[in-house]
């Protein structure tokens, strides 16, 4: 099925809180989860939430062996996650040079918690739970958000650690991902 346009920062669908999903394995959702792989593989994304191609619902998938986008990045497996909880299991973050499809050749420098635990449904409605770190762990954070109705610009710490790519090359070598304060 068709690559579909991803809405970008400034789109109020980006902030609203998405609904949840209450049926399963119905045709529309089995489509949505096609749309959102294909859209995120088109545009070289790890992850992509729903609200992103505009469809206002607790769905997101992400996944990846190797990333263009995070050359540096442990591989995470293909997931579609719906209707998700995430608990923190430790007090630590790290922050870390984070992009977004809604914020095309945008990057920050985020804090996220390095250790979580996650669950929610797949597109069959059979629940499931993951205990993970490290990039699984920022990735799943930032899916989260979305469906939360927000965007990663929102966690900064310091707006000046937030750029176009091409600019913050120096910035990037200066501020390797390190433990938060
Ligand atoms: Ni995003």
């Amino acid at each position: 099925m068709p690559v579909q346009p991803v809405i970008k920062m400034g789109n109020p669908l980006l902030y609203q809180v998405a609904k949840s999903v209450t049926e399963f394995n119905t045709p529309e959702l089995i489509q949505l989860i096609e749309d959102l792989f294909n859209t995120m593989r088109a545009t070289g994304g790890v992850g992509i939430a729903a609200p992103q191609i505009g469809v206002s619902y607790q769905v997101t998938v992400f996944g990846f062996e190797k990333s263009l986008r995070y050359p540096h990045a442990e591989s995470v497996p293909q997931t579609v996650l719906i209707n998700p909880t995430v608990e923190f299991l430790t007090s630590q973050m790290e922050d870390d040079w984070e992009g977004c499809l809604s914020t095309p050749g945008l990057r920050g420098f985020v804090p996220r918690y390095t250790h979580i635990r996650y669950s929610g449904y797949d597109q069959f409605g059979e629940f499931f739970q993951r205990e993970v770190q490290g990039f699984h762990a920022r990735l799943v954070q930032h899916e989260y958000d979305h469906l939360q109705g927000k965007l990663y610009p929102m966690r900064l710490k310091e707006l000046h650690h937030f750029g176009f790519e091409e600019e913050i090359s120096e910035l990037m070598k200066k501020h390797a991902p390190h433990p938060s304060e």
